[in-house]
């Protein structure tokens, strides 16, 4: 639609002798179709032109006649709308869309520009959580859409391998640990150490202060104790790994805070020399309530670091080596507070670049009573609910008697895409909740719907069985549907634009569902042989079938840039 909405712009500019810079950005689509496709709210015009805004969409009605791709202009009150000639755009989407295929809406804004995205970040010694799975979905989206618009993508997972949590561990692991049962299922181990110690440290105080002291000496650099760590750390990662292959996600450097450890004491040094640095019950903090916001925390009275202290390291770290355009963090709301601590606290260490930092944040993740069923002890662990989700996908597979020639493949692209897609279906500052029900829902707001929707669009041109041209006589799409997905076809380099940025990728999410209720409802709409889509008329047949086929590449992008497959048969 940009390019129309370019057109629009420059027909006004040129009618109202004002730059087409000025009229663009406000071009609107009507929220009525009788009102036509796009609009130009005179309002926003009428102080540079010193006229009502009722007189301006008069008098630049009166100036322009309209000519191809635009059909009609009507002035409503403030308003000047455009009708498109049907046939033009039609023609003009299904060309390109045909043309570029998996590279439609691909562009060169973020060429020369880096940008930094960090996600997942889970923390060693502990399960992935599902709010880790989140941070993955959404964070490597977004990479992908970044890296589809021309940037550069730096993919970063800042695991969390260092804190005095490990003082804990390296303190239980030498008192109750068990090489055997660390080998065999260390994620599952480690948990249970950390929370052995936690109970026997309310009773005994004694315990938090030898924990505290094992901490010391990792940061220390005591070989035993780094050894130990790097054992722990190394058993999590190769875990973790696991889950990323299942989900198709890579990152450039899996660099944790541990990594940023030799770059504190320079960080320190420019928090001094700036003058931020105070003491307080002994540990040394950056005072903040100038800001509204509680201290940052720099140093403990034990003289360890802490979170905030290696991701001020991280930080500045990133952007000498990367010179970032932006840098986004995609972390659950609950440390949204933490993240404006940490941008203020660069900003006064005198980096203007701060405010190129951005914490992406998403809301909760619930679990169903059903998932919170695969618990083991506690914890609900993402490789049980994965695992049951593809079993699911099979058992519908199987009572639907789907012909699949391979089911196993089918369940496990379509239960994991329906775990995908339920972290992406709604706003990412919105709270979710797993639900198998809802998730694997084959035709409401799930995953499995957009991917059924995509093979039957194959399995329509699989019918049709010739070539598919990139061109078609759009005289011959004249169906009201067939307006309709063409126009939401070409809506999709804007969403694309949008997507990246807000930092959202659920709106391609809702672009798709959308798109796939206009095709299906296209697909279903025939009562008799020339209305269906492979049309007893052959020239008909051939413009629907090219029509459909760009319904199917948009698709196929569309799932990929969200991280789901595309079956061609279900
Ligand atoms: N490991 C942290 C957690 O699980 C998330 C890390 C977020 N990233 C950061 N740079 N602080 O809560």
């Amino acid at each position: 639609m940009k390019k129309y909405k370019n057109h629009i712009a420059e027909i006004i500019a040129r009618a109202a002798g004002i730059g087409a810079e000025k009229i663009e950005p406000f071009i609107e689509t009507p929220p009525s179709e009788e009102m036509g496709d796009l609009a130009f709210p005179c309002f926003t015009v009428a102080r540079h032109l010193r006229k009502s805004p009722q007189t301006i969409a008069q008098e630049l009605l009166n100036k322009i006649t309209p000519q191809d791709p635009i059909e009609r202009i009507e002035a409503d009150g403030a308003y000047l709308n455009f009708s498109l000639r049907h046939a033009s755009l039609i023609a003009d989407v299904i060309s390109e869309v045909s043309e570029f295929s998996d590279d439609y809406g691909k562009r060169d804004t973020g060429k020369g520009k880096t940008v930094v995205v960090e996600y997942s970040s889970p923390n060693i010694a502990k399960p992935f959580g599902i709010g880790h799975l989140r941070s993955t979905v959404i964070g490597a989206a977004l990479k992908r859409i970044f890296l589809h618009l021309g940037y550069d993508v730096v993919s970063i997972n800042h695991v969390g391998d260092w804190g005095t949590q490990f003082g804990k561990l390296l303190y239980a692991y030498k008192r109750w640990g068990d090489e055997s049962r660390l080998q065999a299922d260390p994620v599952e181990h480690l948990y249970d150490l950390y929370v052995k110690i936690h109970q026997e440290e309310e009773k005994n105080k004694d315990i938090a202060d030898a924990s505290r002291a094992e901490f010391r000496k990792l940061e220390d650099g005591d070989s035993e104790s780094l050894k130990l760590w790097k054992s722990f750390s190394d058993l999590s990662k190769r875990e973790f790994a696991q889950i990323y292959r299942m989900l198709g996600v890579e990152f450039d450097s899996d660099d944790g805070e541990s990594f940023y450890i030799d770059k504190i004491p320079e960080t320190e040094k420019i928090l001094r020399d700036s003058g931020l640095l105070s003491e307080s019950r002994e540990a040394t903090i950056v005072d903040l309530e100038k800001f509204d916001m509680p201290p940052m925390l720099i140093r403990k009275s034990d003289d360890t670091t802490l979170y905030a202290t290696r991701d001020l390291a991280a930080a500045i770290y990133r952007k000498r080596k990367y010179d970032f355009h932006k840098m986004i963090y995609v972390v659950g709301v609950a440390q949204s507070l933490y993240f404006r601590q940490l941008f203020k606290v660069l900003e006064l260490m005198g980096f203007s670049w701060a405010a190129d930092c951005h914490h992406v944040g998403f809301g909760w993740v619930k679990l169903g009573d059903e998932m919170m069923s695969t618990r083991r002890g506690n914890i609900v662990f993402l490789e049980d609910v994965i695992a049951k989700t593809i079993e699911r996908t099979r058992k519908i597979i199987e009572e639907n008697k789907m012909d699949l020639p391979d089911p196993d493949r089918v369940a496990v692209d379509v239960g994991i895409g329906a775990v995908i897609f339920a972290d992406l279906a709604y706003k990412r500052d919105s709270d979710i909740s797993f639900d198998w029900d809802k998730m694997l829902d084959f035709k409401g707001y799930s995953g499995p719907y957009l991917q059924y929707s995509h093979a039957r669009i194959c399995s329509v041109l699989r019918k049709y069985g010739k070539d598919i041209p990139g061109r078609c006589d759009p005289e011959l799409l004249r169906l009201p549907e067939e307006y309709q997905i063409a126009k939401k076809l070409a809506i999709y380099p804007d969403i694309l634009i949008k997507a990246a940025d807000d930092f959202e990728p659920q709106f391609i999410s809702s672009f798709l569902l959308e798109l796939c209720g206009l095709f299906n409802t296209y697909y279903q709409r025939y009562r008799s042989p020339e209305d269906r889509i492979l049309s007893s008329d052959g020239g008909t047949a051939r413009s629907r079938v090219t029509l459909t086929n760009c319904v199917r590449i948009v698709l196929h992008s569309g799932l990929k840039l969200l991280g789901l497959s595309a079956p061609e048969m279900m």
